[in-house]
């Protein structure tokens, strides 16, 4: 008989956001008058259409797929030059880092490529993760073999947890034991909560001292408002010798459904062999992707590029600009109706400590019922946010001022 990966058996319950949807449908199934005025802000997902300029290079290069002069058939697994030279030339230089063309691997999303390193790291590493934190990473170390058993309150032997609480303002501090690999998002999902260019220097000098990796996730870097904050973890002097970026076009392009991202790897990363020679792993994830991976779609990637022309980057400075004022109206709304809240400044995201002593599920279960509105249980995310929720700007604004008011009609 053929085995199974016992390591699948250890995870707790079925992915947040699919178990959210199932109780959200039961709940339809029961209710159709109220399932009727449901509003969605659970999974952070886009609502607004794409920009134009991206619809447009889009569908130019459908045209260009119908002809058989300018069809392409695969394209290079790590991205075509086009795309990569416009991030690293956008994102990175333009910005004062030095980022090379050949150092961005494109991808088809963050949450995939930060379960996917794990592929070129040693299975002896000592993992840091945030608490609470999107939900990928543990799951992802989980199902690799990184973890023993969870305990009750869903933490997993064998992985550090860096608590984030109101007291560190929800961004982790390095911990006084050695850890080899760090997971860090900024601004975070789910808290909101943007690292300081001082925090991002404290995790990088810690990893310079312990060799370490650190894993960023900048997927929400689009929502920054402050000049202060960094960006990207290649702000930070010496960043490039221990960090990989993830970034995404989900959140600030609408691709969620297109599916564009990428990662960054620096040549001059380094991580050490079972006999502990620094060897850099950007040759293995190129390996990896060129193995396991047959690029994005040349049609995404034309609209992805498009994304950073100068129509692409007004567009998509509106969108933020609409989901940003969204979290205005629901953080406001939020702390009319007496609750505690953090987060929404510099992200989608609306961190709200659920009152009266309700458990995370007990807040969502009290929301869904008697405001029909769908958030998502901050337990999830990690033992740390129970007794948290959290709201997703990402809606109409319609939709936000509307679940601000039914948030300040309920009786806590
Ligand atoms: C979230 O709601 O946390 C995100 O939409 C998940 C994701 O980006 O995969």
């Amino acid at each position: 008989m053929a085995y199974l990966n016992d390591h699948y058996l250890k995870l707790k319950a079925g992915y947040l956001f699919p178990e959210i949807a199932r109780r959200v449908r039961v709940f339809c199934e029961q209710n159709p008058a109220a399932a009727k005025r449901l509003i969605r802000c659970g999974i952070g997902d886009v609502t607004e259409p794409l920009p134009p300029a991206s619809v447009a290079a889009m569908h130019q290069a459908v045209e260009e797929m119908a002809k058989r002069d300018t069809f392409r058939g695969y394209g290079p697994e790590q991205g075509y030059d086009f795309l990569r030279r416009a991030i690293a030339q956008n994102d990175y230089r333009a910005r004062g880092m030095e980022v090379a063309d050949d150092e961005i691997f494109v991808s088809d999303g963050s949450k995939c490529d930060t379960g996917n390193i794990l592929d070129v790291l040693g299975s002896q590493n000592r993992i840091a993760i945030s608490d609470p934190v999107y939900p990928v990473y543990v799951d992802a170390n989980v199902m690799t073999g990184h973890t023993g058993e969870a305990d009750e309150s869903g933490a997993y032997a064998g992985l550090v947890y860096l608590p984030c609480t109101p007291e560190n303002g929800f961004i982790p501090v390095p911990p006084k034991e050695v850890v080899d690999v760090i997971y860090l998002c900024s601004p975070n999902n789910p808290t909101g909560a943007a690292a300081t260019r001082a925090q991002l220097e404290a995790w990088v000098n810690y990893a310079q001292a312990n060799k370490s990796i650190v894993l960023f996730d900048a997927a929400y870097e689009a929502y920054i408002t402050s000049q202060s904050i960094p960006h990207s973890i290649y702000e930070i002097p010496g960043a490039r010798e221990c960090a990989i970026e993830f970034r995404s076009c989900s959140k600030n392009g609408g691709f969620t459904g297109v599916r564009c991202a990428f990662s960054v790897v620096p040549r001059t990363l380094m991580a050490a062999t079972r006999r502990g020679e620094p060897t850099p792993l950007h040759p293995l994830w190129l390996r990896r992707m060129s193995t396991k991976f047959n690029g994005v779609s040349y049609i995404v990637q034309r609209g992805a590029e498009a994304l950073y022309s100068p129509a692409g980057k007004e567009q998509v400075r509106a969108l933020i600009d609409h989901y940003l004022g969204n979290s205005k109206v629901l953080v406001s709304g939020a702390k009319a109706a007496g609750l505690t809240v953090y987060g929404g400044v510099h992200a989608p995201y609306i961190w709200v400590q659920a009152p009266s002593g309700l458990s995370s599920w007990q807040a969502f279960d009290k929301i869904l019922h008697e405001a029909n509105v769908v958030i998502t249980p901050g337990s999830g995310f990690g033992s740390k946010g129970e007794g948290y929720f959290r709201i997703s700007a990402f809606n109409s604004r319609a939709n936000a001022e509307e679940v601000a008011r039914r948030l300040q009609a309920l009786k806590w």
